[in-house]
């Protein structure tokens, strides 16, 4: 059986790198699995979070999920907190993984930053509850940005680790599918840096709650370079702004990058921006209709994430137990 899991973070407004990085793939990949699509308050909390916004952002990262086109009746769309079963194994994760693997990771080491001793128990194995995600519903594959990959990487070695440990045949093996044109969206203020909801300028990034007229400032005002646009992505080298602006376009048209310098390249940026801007605005606005309609229903999307945490307790519960029995605990 072919299942997946993947999960988004509700710490902020979702933003272009997420639709295009995941959320778009999840909808292109949900009718081939069986599918647990989660927004993990959970990890969020590994930041501070202030508790209203918390609850706010987790209904509309949901509202996010579902605009984008997630059918939440042939899916688990859930938050993670509603199912105990993620913390408990993150737990024995946490008794499987070692310091050393953790120690890698270079997430943490980004979010950490200089004050790495300030940062929080949870941020550091936080990849240990990805993992236990994952694996609590032998999940198979696990689509998500580039980002990730890591992460995944570590999910693969807690699996392998455990199975070997007690000599058993137990978890699977996890495929990251990592795909289309949008695995790694850059910033819009400087084309080295990932676009990330933590980016302190709301300029380098465009949210999925962003109007048509944030949209277009945004796309003008985005970092460029003094030269004509690349003819061939050959010519990326040292032009970050342009490859990333270039790329967006590819996405969002669901052209390839190769189409996309042919038909610009050599031109100005000015043009090209503008084109750019209209076709984000076309395709990210009926998917912001939605959400904008969800949000006046939080009955529904309340509905939605109760009736997905019931069903993903009752997928998790007999691997739960299993699992409990691997490793020893007494069911009494
Ligand atoms: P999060 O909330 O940071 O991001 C959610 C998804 O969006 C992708 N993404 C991007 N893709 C392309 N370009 C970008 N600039 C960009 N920024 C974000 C991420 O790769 C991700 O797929 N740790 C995860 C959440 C998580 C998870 C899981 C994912 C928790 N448990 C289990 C998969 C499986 C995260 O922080 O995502």
């Amino acid at each position: 059986m072919k299942r997946i899991f993947s999960g988004v973070q509700p710490t902020g407004n979702l933003h272009l790198g997420n639709y295009l990085g995941a959320l778009r793939n999840w909808v292109r990949l949900q009718d081939d699995y069986d599918c647990l699509f989660c927004v993990v308050d959970l990890h969020a909390i590994t930041t501070w979070q202030e508790p209203g916004e918390l609850a706010t952002n987790t209904r509309e990262v949901t509202a996010g999920m579902l605009a984008a086109g997630l059918d939440p009746k042939s899916n688990i769309i859930f938050n993670q907190s509603q199912v105990s079963g993620h913390a408990e194994l993150a737990w024995i994760f946490n008794c499987v993984a070692r310091l050393g693997w953790l120690n890698r990771m270079t997430q943490f080491k980004e979010k950490a930053g200089k004050s790495r001793e300030n940062a929080s128990v949870g941020l550091f194995v936080y990849p240990d509850l990805m993992a236990a995600d994952i694996l609590l519903y032998k999940a198979t594959h696990v689509p998500v940005g580039d980002d990730q990959k890591q992460h995944l990487e570590l999910t693969r070695d807690i699996a392998n680790k455990f199975n070997n440990d007690f000599k058993v045949d137990f978890f699977p093996t996890v495929e990251p599918l990592i795909f289309g044109a949008g695995t790694r969206i850059m910033s819009l203020r400087d084309g080295t840096k990932k676009m990330s909801k933590s980016d302190p300028s709301d300029n380098s990034r465009i949210n999925m709650t962003d109007g048509t007229d944030a949209i277009a400032r945004k796309i003008r005002r985005a970092k460029t370079d003094p030269h004509p646009l690349p003819a061939s992505p050959a010519e990326f080298d040292d032009r970050p702004e342009a490859a990333n602006l270039m790329g967006l376009f590819a996405a969002l048209s669901e052209t390839s990058i190769e189409e996309v310098c042919g038909r610009y390249g050599g031109g100005l940026f000015s043009t090209f921006k503008g084109d750019l801007a209209d076709l984000a605005v076309a395709r990210l606005g009926p998917i912001q209709d939605e959400m904008r309609r969800l949000k006046e229903a939080p009955d529904y999307v309340d509905q939605v994430l109760g009736d997905g945490a019931r069903r993903a307790r009752e997928l998790a519960q007999p691997t739960l137990d299993e699992i409990q029995d691997i490793v020893g605990f007494l069911r009494p």
